[in-house]
Protein backbone atom coordinates (compact mmCIF):
# COMPACT_ATOMS: atom_id res chain seq x y z
CA UNK A 1 0.00 0.00 0.00
CA UNK A 2 3.00 3.02 0.73
CA UNK A 3 5.93 0.76 0.65
CA UNK A 4 7.75 2.31 -2.86
CA UNK A 5 10.37 4.49 -0.90
CA UNK A 6 11.16 1.81 1.62
CA UNK A 7 14.54 -0.12 1.42
CA UNK A 8 14.02 -2.56 3.59
CA UNK A 9 11.16 -4.74 4.81
CA UNK A 10 9.56 -4.06 7.96
CA UNK A 11 10.13 -6.15 11.09
CA UNK A 12 7.11 -8.50 11.00
CA UNK A 13 6.46 -8.04 14.50
CA UNK A 14 5.66 -4.36 14.22
CA UNK A 15 3.87 -5.41 11.25
CA UNK A 16 1.78 -7.03 12.77
CA UNK A 17 1.45 -4.79 16.15
CA UNK A 18 0.23 -1.50 13.96
CA UNK A 19 -2.14 -3.38 12.52
CA UNK A 20 -5.98 -2.42 13.00
CA UNK A 21 -7.43 -4.80 10.57
CA UNK A 22 -8.16 -7.01 13.75
CA UNK A 23 -10.76 -4.36 15.07
CA UNK A 24 -11.02 -2.26 12.41
CA UNK A 25 -12.93 -4.75 10.50
CA UNK A 26 -16.38 -3.90 11.83
CA UNK A 27 -16.47 -0.66 9.36
CA UNK A 28 -16.44 -2.65 6.47
CA UNK A 29 -20.13 -1.69 5.91
CA UNK A 30 -19.17 1.75 6.64
CA UNK A 31 -15.97 2.17 4.27
CA UNK A 32 -17.81 0.38 1.41
CA UNK A 33 -20.56 3.23 1.56
CA UNK A 34 -17.71 5.64 1.89
CA UNK A 35 -15.92 4.40 -1.12
CA UNK A 36 -18.80 3.96 -3.00
CA UNK A 37 -19.51 7.68 -2.31
CA UNK A 38 -16.05 8.54 -3.07
CA UNK A 39 -16.12 6.47 -6.62
CA UNK A 40 -19.48 8.49 -7.38
CA UNK A 41 -16.85 11.76 -6.76
CA UNK A 42 -14.51 10.94 -9.20
CA UNK A 43 -16.33 9.60 -11.68
CA UNK A 44 -18.38 13.01 -12.07
CA UNK A 45 -14.04 14.41 -12.05
CA UNK A 46 -13.90 12.47 -15.10
CA UNK A 47 -11.33 9.67 -13.43
CA UNK A 48 -13.40 7.02 -13.79
CA UNK A 49 -15.56 6.52 -17.07
CA UNK A 50 -19.59 5.29 -16.32
CA UNK A 51 -18.84 2.13 -17.09
CA UNK A 52 -15.95 2.15 -14.63
CA UNK A 53 -18.10 3.95 -12.02
CA UNK A 54 -20.56 0.82 -12.29
CA UNK A 55 -18.61 -2.05 -12.22
CA UNK A 56 -16.74 -0.22 -9.42
CA UNK A 57 -19.98 0.35 -7.42
CA UNK A 58 -21.16 -3.31 -8.14
CA UNK A 59 -17.50 -4.61 -7.43
CA UNK A 60 -17.94 -2.60 -3.76
CA UNK A 61 -21.14 -4.09 -3.32
CA UNK A 62 -20.40 -7.43 -3.54
CA UNK A 63 -17.24 -6.87 -0.92
CA UNK A 64 -19.26 -5.94 1.43
CA UNK A 65 -21.99 -8.57 0.95
CA UNK A 66 -19.49 -10.91 1.41
CA UNK A 67 -19.50 -10.45 5.45
CA UNK A 68 -23.12 -10.13 5.38
CA UNK A 69 -23.04 -14.32 4.32
CA UNK A 70 -20.04 -14.81 6.59
CA UNK A 71 -23.02 -13.22 9.61
CA UNK A 72 -25.47 -14.93 8.17
CA UNK A 73 -23.34 -18.46 8.05
CA UNK A 74 -21.82 -18.12 11.23
CA UNK A 75 -25.49 -17.23 13.10
CA UNK A 76 -27.42 -20.13 10.89
CA UNK A 77 -24.59 -22.89 12.55
CA UNK A 78 -24.70 -21.68 15.90
CA UNK A 79 -28.36 -20.95 16.42
CA UNK A 80 -29.29 -17.86 18.50
CA UNK A 81 -25.69 -16.43 19.30
CA UNK A 82 -25.66 -13.38 21.14
CA UNK A 83 -24.58 -10.30 19.37
CA UNK A 84 -20.97 -10.09 20.92
CA UNK A 85 -20.35 -13.40 20.52
CA UNK A 86 -21.46 -13.34 16.77
CA UNK A 87 -19.31 -9.79 16.14
CA UNK A 88 -16.51 -11.96 17.19
CA UNK A 89 -17.07 -14.83 15.21
CA UNK A 90 -17.50 -12.48 11.58
CA UNK A 91 -14.14 -10.54 13.00
CA UNK A 92 -12.39 -13.74 13.20
CA UNK A 93 -13.06 -15.44 10.12
CA UNK A 94 -13.06 -12.24 8.18
CA UNK A 95 -9.33 -11.06 9.67
CA UNK A 96 -8.26 -14.65 8.69
CA UNK A 97 -9.22 -14.35 5.21
CA UNK A 98 -7.33 -11.56 4.67
CA UNK A 99 -3.66 -12.40 6.37
CA UNK A 100 -1.99 -9.28 4.10
CA UNK A 101 -4.88 -6.74 5.17
CA UNK A 102 -3.14 -4.07 7.13
CA UNK A 103 -6.77 -1.95 7.97
CA UNK A 104 -10.06 -2.12 6.71
CA UNK A 105 -9.15 0.36 4.01
CA UNK A 106 -6.39 -2.09 3.17
CA UNK A 107 -9.03 -4.89 2.98
CA UNK A 108 -11.28 -3.19 0.99
CA UNK A 109 -8.88 -2.48 -2.28
CA UNK A 110 -7.96 -6.04 -1.93
CA UNK A 111 -10.85 -7.53 -1.90
CA UNK A 112 -12.22 -4.85 -4.66
CA UNK A 113 -8.93 -5.96 -6.96
CA UNK A 114 -10.37 -9.54 -6.68
CA UNK A 115 -13.56 -8.17 -7.68
CA UNK A 116 -12.77 -5.98 -10.72
CA UNK A 117 -9.20 -6.39 -11.17
CA UNK A 118 -6.43 -3.07 -11.85
CA UNK A 119 -9.70 -1.00 -11.91
CA UNK A 120 -9.65 -1.38 -8.45
CA UNK A 121 -6.55 0.87 -7.83
CA UNK A 122 -8.08 3.47 -9.09
CA UNK A 123 -10.20 4.59 -6.35
CA UNK A 124 -7.85 5.83 -3.90
CA UNK A 125 -7.06 8.35 -6.43
CA UNK A 126 -7.35 12.07 -5.12
CA UNK A 127 -8.60 10.53 -1.13
CA UNK A 128 -6.44 9.47 1.60
CA UNK A 129 -6.78 7.23 4.44
CA UNK A 130 -6.62 10.09 6.85
CA UNK A 131 -10.43 11.23 5.28
CA UNK A 132 -11.62 7.26 4.68
CA UNK A 133 -11.10 6.47 8.85
CA UNK A 134 -12.27 10.04 10.07
CA UNK A 135 -15.24 9.25 7.58
CA UNK A 136 -15.64 5.59 8.50
CA UNK A 137 -15.75 6.23 12.29
CA UNK A 138 -18.18 9.11 11.86
CA UNK A 139 -20.92 7.05 9.65
CA UNK A 140 -19.82 4.25 13.03
CA UNK A 141 -21.11 6.97 15.64
CA UNK A 142 -24.06 8.11 13.57
CA UNK A 143 -25.28 4.54 13.57
CA UNK A 144 -24.85 3.76 17.03
CA UNK A 145 -26.11 7.24 17.83
CA UNK A 146 -29.58 5.92 16.35
CA UNK A 147 -29.24 2.61 17.43
CA UNK A 148 -29.20 4.06 20.90
CA UNK A 149 -32.11 6.64 20.36
CA UNK A 150 -33.88 3.81 19.27
CA UNK A 151 -33.22 1.46 22.24
CA UNK A 152 -33.59 4.51 24.64
CA UNK A 153 -36.93 5.46 23.85
CA UNK A 154 -37.91 1.77 23.91
CA UNK A 155 -36.23 2.12 27.77
CA UNK A 156 -38.08 5.30 28.41
CA UNK A 157 -41.44 4.12 26.69
CA UNK A 158 -41.00 0.57 29.29
CA UNK A 159 -40.36 3.21 32.75
CA UNK A 160 -43.68 4.90 31.44
CA UNK A 161 -45.40 1.48 30.86
CA UNK A 162 -44.65 0.35 34.33
CA UNK A 163 -45.63 3.82 36.02
CA UNK A 164 -48.74 3.43 34.48
CA UNK A 165 -49.28 0.23 36.14
CA UNK A 166 -48.78 1.21 39.53
CA UNK A 167 -50.90 5.06 38.61
CA UNK A 168 -51.19 5.42 42.54
CA UNK A 169 -49.02 3.15 44.73
CA UNK A 170 -46.62 5.17 47.05
CA UNK A 171 -42.97 4.60 48.26
CA UNK A 172 -40.81 6.56 50.76
CA UNK A 173 -38.59 9.22 49.31
CA UNK A 174 -35.36 9.52 50.46
CA UNK A 175 -32.61 12.41 50.71
CA UNK A 176 -29.77 11.13 52.38
CA UNK A 177 -30.71 7.61 52.14
CA UNK A 178 -33.03 8.53 54.85
CA UNK A 179 -37.06 8.79 54.47
CA UNK A 180 -37.67 12.22 53.40
CA UNK A 181 -41.24 12.59 52.26
CA UNK A 182 -43.79 9.72 50.83
CA UNK A 183 -44.15 9.89 46.79
CA UNK A 184 -45.42 8.05 44.25
CA UNK A 185 -43.58 5.28 42.64
CA UNK A 186 -44.91 6.80 39.51
CA UNK A 187 -43.22 10.10 39.92
CA UNK A 188 -40.27 8.26 41.20
CA UNK A 189 -39.75 6.45 37.83
CA UNK A 190 -40.76 9.60 35.54
CA UNK A 191 -37.27 10.82 37.39
CA UNK A 192 -35.24 8.44 35.05
CA UNK A 193 -37.59 9.15 32.29
CA UNK A 194 -36.55 12.85 32.98
CA UNK A 195 -32.62 11.88 32.62
CA UNK A 196 -33.49 9.57 29.44
CA UNK A 197 -34.49 12.55 27.97
CA UNK A 198 -31.78 14.51 28.40
CA UNK A 199 -29.92 11.72 27.13
CA UNK A 200 -31.95 11.68 24.75
CA UNK A 201 -31.28 15.17 23.56
CA UNK A 202 -27.46 15.06 23.93
CA UNK A 203 -27.60 12.05 21.28
CA UNK A 204 -29.54 13.87 19.39
CA UNK A 205 -27.03 16.77 19.20
CA UNK A 206 -23.93 15.09 18.96
CA UNK A 207 -25.56 13.36 15.51
CA UNK A 208 -26.34 16.83 14.32
CA UNK A 209 -23.09 18.27 15.27
CA UNK A 210 -21.26 15.37 13.61
CA UNK A 211 -22.91 15.29 10.50
CA UNK A 212 -20.30 16.68 8.22
CA UNK A 213 -18.53 14.86 5.46
CA UNK A 214 -14.45 14.61 5.57
CA UNK A 215 -14.61 13.36 2.44
CA UNK A 216 -12.45 15.46 0.03
CA UNK A 217 -10.28 16.58 2.94
CA UNK A 218 -7.34 14.38 1.39
CA UNK A 219 -3.80 13.42 4.00
CA UNK A 220 -4.22 17.10 5.13
CA UNK A 221 -4.24 19.84 3.08
CA UNK A 222 -7.60 18.77 0.89
CA UNK A 223 -7.78 16.44 -2.19
CA UNK A 224 -5.78 17.08 -5.30
CA UNK A 225 -8.70 16.95 -7.59
CA UNK A 226 -11.23 19.27 -8.27
CA UNK A 227 -13.93 17.24 -6.26
CA UNK A 228 -17.36 18.38 -5.85
CA UNK A 229 -17.68 17.38 -2.71
CA UNK A 230 -21.23 17.81 -1.99
CA UNK A 231 -21.58 14.46 -4.31
CA UNK A 232 -20.22 12.15 -1.40
CA UNK A 233 -21.65 14.51 1.21
CA UNK A 234 -25.07 13.57 0.02
CA UNK A 235 -24.65 9.71 -1.12
CA UNK A 236 -23.85 9.33 2.66
CA UNK A 237 -26.82 11.66 3.82
CA UNK A 238 -24.33 14.20 5.45
CA UNK A 239 -25.66 17.41 6.50
CA UNK A 240 -22.62 19.12 4.11
CA UNK A 241 -18.90 18.56 3.09
CA UNK A 242 -17.11 19.63 6.30
CA UNK A 243 -14.85 23.09 6.45
CA UNK A 244 -11.56 22.66 7.02
CA UNK A 245 -8.86 19.75 5.77
CA UNK A 246 -6.63 20.02 8.80
CA UNK A 247 -9.58 19.90 11.28
CA UNK A 248 -12.11 17.23 9.43
CA UNK A 249 -8.58 14.36 9.18
CA UNK A 250 -7.95 14.89 12.46
CA UNK A 251 -10.85 16.15 14.53
CA UNK A 252 -12.62 13.44 17.13
CA UNK A 253 -14.72 14.94 19.15
CA UNK A 254 -17.67 13.71 17.59
CA UNK A 255 -16.58 10.33 19.08
CA UNK A 256 -15.92 12.37 22.71
CA UNK A 257 -19.37 13.35 22.28
CA UNK A 258 -20.46 10.28 21.54
CA UNK A 259 -18.99 8.45 24.29
CA UNK A 260 -19.54 11.45 26.61
CA UNK A 261 -22.91 11.02 26.58
CA UNK A 262 -22.60 7.44 26.73
CA UNK A 263 -20.68 8.05 30.08
CA UNK A 264 -23.40 10.15 31.04
CA UNK A 265 -25.92 8.10 29.94
CA UNK A 266 -24.09 4.98 31.97
CA UNK A 267 -24.12 7.35 34.86
CA UNK A 268 -28.21 7.07 34.64
CA UNK A 269 -28.03 3.65 34.48
CA UNK A 270 -25.76 3.11 37.26
CA UNK A 271 -28.09 5.09 39.80
CA UNK A 272 -31.24 3.22 38.37
CA UNK A 273 -29.67 -0.07 39.31
CA UNK A 274 -28.07 1.08 42.49
CA UNK A 275 -31.40 1.83 43.71
CA UNK A 276 -33.01 -1.39 42.26
CA UNK A 277 -30.08 -3.34 43.80
CA UNK A 278 -30.86 -1.39 47.12
CA UNK A 279 -34.96 -1.63 47.22
CA UNK A 280 -34.33 -5.68 46.37
CA UNK A 281 -32.69 -6.59 49.76
CA UNK A 282 -34.51 -8.43 52.51
CA UNK A 283 -34.02 -4.91 54.08
CA UNK A 284 -35.74 -2.47 51.94
CA UNK A 285 -38.12 -5.18 50.33
CA UNK A 286 -39.46 -3.45 47.85
CA UNK A 287 -39.18 -5.62 44.71
CA UNK A 288 -38.94 -8.85 43.66
CA UNK A 289 -36.31 -9.30 41.09
CA UNK A 290 -38.28 -11.17 38.58
CA UNK A 291 -36.60 -14.31 38.09
CA UNK A 292 -35.60 -14.26 34.39
CA UNK A 293 -33.69 -11.81 35.12
CA UNK A 294 -31.65 -12.50 37.98
CA UNK A 295 -29.16 -15.58 38.79
CA UNK A 296 -28.79 -18.01 41.51
CA UNK A 297 -25.48 -19.34 43.60
CA UNK A 298 -23.70 -21.96 43.40
CA UNK A 299 -22.98 -22.21 46.65
CA UNK A 300 -25.61 -21.17 48.56
CA UNK A 301 -29.47 -22.56 47.23
CA UNK A 302 -31.38 -19.85 48.92
CA UNK A 303 -29.98 -16.75 46.40
CA UNK A 304 -32.01 -14.92 43.91
CA UNK A 305 -28.66 -12.44 43.00
CA UNK A 306 -29.28 -9.32 41.43
CA UNK A 307 -26.54 -9.82 38.57
CA UNK A 308 -28.63 -7.64 35.95
CA UNK A 309 -28.51 -4.26 37.94
CA UNK A 310 -24.75 -5.01 39.55
CA UNK A 311 -23.36 -5.45 35.87
CA UNK A 312 -25.46 -2.84 34.31
CA UNK A 313 -24.28 -0.57 37.66
CA UNK A 314 -20.15 -1.98 36.58
CA UNK A 315 -20.89 -1.28 32.49
CA UNK A 316 -20.84 2.72 33.41
CA UNK A 317 -16.96 2.69 34.64
CA UNK A 318 -16.36 1.02 31.22
CA UNK A 319 -18.62 3.83 29.48
CA UNK A 320 -16.42 6.67 31.55
CA UNK A 321 -13.07 4.18 30.98
CA UNK A 322 -13.42 4.61 27.28
CA UNK A 323 -14.83 8.90 27.62
CA UNK A 324 -11.61 9.37 29.64
CA UNK A 325 -9.53 7.01 27.43
CA UNK A 326 -10.38 9.21 24.31
CA UNK A 327 -10.01 12.96 26.00
CA UNK A 328 -6.53 11.81 27.09
CA UNK A 329 -5.80 10.16 23.26
CA UNK A 330 -6.55 13.56 21.46
CA UNK A 331 -4.97 15.72 24.34
CA UNK A 332 -2.19 17.30 22.96
CA UNK A 333 -1.77 15.84 19.45
CA UNK A 334 -0.86 18.12 17.26
CA UNK A 335 -2.53 18.71 13.98
CA UNK A 336 -3.66 16.67 11.85
CA UNK A 337 -3.61 13.02 11.25
CA UNK A 338 -1.45 10.84 14.11
CA UNK A 339 -1.71 7.38 14.14
CA UNK A 340 -2.37 7.73 17.73
CA UNK A 341 -6.07 8.27 16.49
CA UNK A 342 -5.97 4.55 15.50
CA UNK A 343 -6.17 3.87 19.29
CA UNK A 344 -9.48 5.42 19.33
CA UNK A 345 -11.51 3.13 17.90
CA UNK A 346 -12.27 0.46 20.16
CA UNK A 347 -13.08 2.86 22.37
CA UNK A 348 -16.24 3.47 20.74
CA UNK A 349 -16.65 -0.19 19.46
CA UNK A 350 -16.91 -0.97 22.76
CA UNK A 351 -18.98 1.90 24.12
CA UNK A 352 -21.20 0.95 21.35
CA UNK A 353 -21.44 -2.59 22.39
CA UNK A 354 -21.84 -1.78 25.85
CA UNK A 355 -23.99 0.40 24.88
CA UNK A 356 -26.07 -1.60 23.04
CA UNK A 357 -26.04 -4.75 25.46
CA UNK A 358 -27.10 -2.56 28.31
CA UNK A 359 -30.05 -1.07 26.06
CA UNK A 360 -30.94 -4.64 24.98
CA UNK A 361 -31.67 -6.41 28.78
CA UNK A 362 -33.30 -2.79 30.20
CA UNK A 363 -36.60 -2.48 28.68
CA UNK A 364 -37.57 -6.08 29.28
CA UNK A 365 -35.94 -5.91 32.83
CA UNK A 366 -38.03 -2.53 33.63
CA UNK A 367 -41.21 -3.69 32.09
CA UNK A 368 -41.29 -7.48 34.58
CA UNK A 369 -40.53 -5.70 37.45
CA UNK A 370 -42.99 -6.03 40.63
CA UNK A 371 -43.34 -3.87 43.07
CA UNK A 372 -44.23 -4.91 46.92
CA UNK A 373 -47.05 -2.29 47.43
CA UNK A 374 -47.61 -3.06 51.00
CA UNK A 375 -44.16 -2.77 52.10
CA UNK A 376 -43.63 0.69 49.85
CA UNK A 377 -46.47 1.93 51.58
CA UNK A 378 -45.45 1.25 54.78
CA UNK A 379 -42.65 2.40 54.99
CA UNK A 380 -44.09 5.69 53.56
CA UNK A 381 -46.28 5.63 56.60
CA UNK A 382 -43.59 5.10 59.10
CA UNK A 383 -40.94 7.62 60.81
CA UNK A 384 -42.94 10.98 59.99
CA UNK A 385 -42.55 11.50 56.31
CA UNK A 386 -45.97 13.38 56.70
CA UNK A 387 -44.23 16.00 59.05
CA UNK A 388 -43.52 18.44 56.09
CA UNK A 389 -47.35 18.41 54.98
CA UNK A 390 -47.81 19.12 58.63
CA UNK A 391 -45.83 21.77 59.23
CA UNK A 392 -47.54 23.14 55.89
CA UNK A 393 -51.13 22.75 57.49
CA UNK A 394 -49.81 25.25 60.47
CA UNK A 395 -48.13 27.69 58.48
CA UNK A 396 -51.94 27.03 55.82
CA UNK A 397 -53.74 28.39 58.75
CA UNK A 398 -51.05 31.65 59.78
CA UNK A 399 -48.54 30.21 61.69
CA UNK A 400 -45.35 31.45 60.35
CA UNK A 401 -43.45 28.55 58.52
CA UNK A 402 -40.29 28.78 60.85
CA UNK A 403 -42.45 28.50 63.91
CA UNK A 404 -44.56 25.81 62.26
CA UNK A 405 -41.44 23.98 62.04
CA UNK A 406 -40.19 23.96 65.32
CA UNK A 407 -43.96 23.07 66.26
CA UNK A 408 -43.73 19.63 64.46
CA UNK A 409 -40.39 19.10 65.48
CA UNK A 410 -41.45 19.28 69.01
CA UNK A 411 -44.45 16.74 67.74
CA UNK A 412 -42.26 14.41 66.25
CA UNK A 413 -39.51 14.45 69.59
CA UNK A 414 -43.33 13.87 71.57
CA UNK A 415 -44.51 11.01 69.19
CA UNK A 416 -40.68 9.17 69.27
CA UNK A 417 -41.39 9.78 73.12
CA UNK A 418 -44.08 8.05 73.18
CA UNK A 419 -43.31 5.47 70.25
CA UNK A 420 -46.41 7.53 68.17
CA UNK A 421 -46.54 8.48 64.95
CA UNK A 422 -47.69 11.85 64.43
CA UNK A 423 -51.21 10.88 63.14
CA UNK A 424 -51.47 9.02 66.40
CA UNK A 425 -50.73 11.43 68.71
CA UNK A 426 -54.29 12.82 70.75
CA UNK A 427 -55.27 16.33 69.46
CA UNK A 428 -55.23 17.56 73.05
CA UNK A 429 -51.14 16.38 73.53
CA UNK A 430 -50.64 18.55 70.37
CA UNK A 431 -52.55 21.30 71.38
CA UNK A 432 -50.27 21.91 74.09
CA UNK A 433 -47.51 22.32 71.89
CA UNK A 434 -49.69 24.68 69.61
CA UNK A 435 -52.95 25.98 69.40
CA UNK A 436 -53.41 25.82 65.94
CA UNK A 437 -53.61 22.28 65.63
CA UNK A 438 -57.42 21.24 65.48
CA UNK A 439 -59.43 18.31 64.47
CA UNK A 440 -59.08 18.72 60.41
CA UNK A 441 -54.83 18.38 60.39
CA UNK A 442 -55.24 14.62 60.65
CA UNK A 443 -56.97 14.57 57.40
CA UNK A 444 -54.45 16.94 56.37
CA UNK A 445 -51.37 14.68 57.01
CA UNK A 446 -53.03 11.06 55.97
CA UNK A 447 -50.84 9.72 53.20
CA UNK A 448 -52.77 10.93 50.12
CA UNK A 449 -53.06 14.56 51.51
CA UNK A 450 -49.19 14.48 51.74
CA UNK A 451 -48.23 13.13 48.58
CA UNK A 452 -51.44 15.35 47.03
CA UNK A 453 -50.39 18.37 48.53
CA UNK A 454 -47.23 18.66 46.29
CA UNK A 455 -49.47 19.69 43.28
CA UNK A 456 -47.00 21.70 41.49
CA UNK A 457 -45.52 20.95 38.14
CA UNK A 458 -43.11 18.66 38.30
CA UNK A 459 -44.44 17.67 41.84
CA UNK A 460 -45.87 14.28 43.02
CA UNK A 461 -49.27 15.16 43.65
CA UNK A 462 -51.48 12.32 41.79
CA UNK A 463 -53.29 14.45 39.21
CA UNK A 464 -49.52 16.18 38.20
CA UNK A 465 -47.68 12.70 38.02
CA UNK A 466 -50.85 11.52 35.83
CA UNK A 467 -50.30 14.89 33.57
CA UNK A 468 -46.30 14.28 33.70
CA UNK A 469 -47.05 10.54 32.74
CA UNK A 470 -49.33 11.67 29.19
CA UNK A 471 -46.61 14.47 28.42
CA UNK A 472 -43.85 12.59 28.80
CA UNK A 473 -45.24 9.72 26.69
CA UNK A 474 -46.37 11.76 24.07
CA UNK A 475 -43.24 13.50 23.93
CA UNK A 476 -40.80 10.69 23.65
CA UNK A 477 -43.49 9.25 20.87
CA UNK A 478 -43.26 11.73 18.98
CA UNK A 479 -39.68 13.34 19.55
CA UNK A 480 -37.95 10.02 18.83
CA UNK A 481 -39.73 8.07 15.83
CA UNK A 482 -36.74 5.70 14.95
CA UNK A 483 -35.13 3.54 13.76
CA UNK A 484 -33.71 5.22 10.50
CA UNK A 485 -31.89 3.12 7.85
CA UNK A 486 -28.45 3.96 8.30
CA UNK A 487 -27.72 3.99 4.38
CA UNK A 488 -30.78 5.62 3.00
CA UNK A 489 -30.06 8.85 2.53
CA UNK A 490 -32.86 11.01 3.71
CA UNK A 491 -33.63 14.56 2.49
CA UNK A 492 -30.82 16.43 2.35
CA UNK A 493 -30.18 20.09 2.91
CA UNK A 494 -26.60 20.32 2.30
CA UNK A 495 -24.99 23.76 2.01
N1 LIG B 1 -5.73 2.45 10.23
C1 LIG B 1 -5.50 3.85 10.27
C2 LIG B 1 -6.25 4.49 11.43
O1 LIG B 1 -7.12 3.91 11.93
C3 LIG B 1 -5.97 4.48 8.99
C4 LIG B 1 -5.31 5.76 8.69
C5 LIG B 1 -3.90 5.53 8.41
N2 LIG B 1 -3.23 6.71 8.01
C6 LIG B 1 -1.91 6.87 8.06
N3 LIG B 1 -1.44 8.00 7.67
N4 LIG B 1 -1.13 5.91 8.49
O2 LIG B 1 -5.93 5.56 11.89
Amino acid sequence: MWSGRFREPLDRTFEQWQRSFPFDWRLLPQEVAASKAHAQAIAAAGILTPEELAKTLDGLTRVGERALNWAHRISATSGEVDYETSNQQIGAAIVASAPQAEDIHHYVELELTKEIGALALKLHTGRSRNEQIATDMRLFVRDSIDATITGLTRWALSLITLAESNPDAVMPGYTHLQRAEPVLIAHWLLAYVSMIERDLSRFTDARTRMNFCPLGSGAIAGATLALDRTIAARALAFTAPTSNSMDATSDRDFMLDFAQAASTLGLHISRFAEELTLYATAEFSFIDLPEAFSTGSSAMPQKKNPDLTELARGKSARLLGSATALATLVKGLPLAYNKDLQEGQEQIFDVADTLAGLLSVLPNFTRALKFRHAKMKEAAQTGYLNAMAGATYLSNKGLAFRKAHEVIGNAVRLGLDLNLELNAIPLAELQKLSDYFDEAFFAAISLNATVDCHAVPGGTATSQVHESLTSAKHRISTLYTLPTTPWEPEASTHG
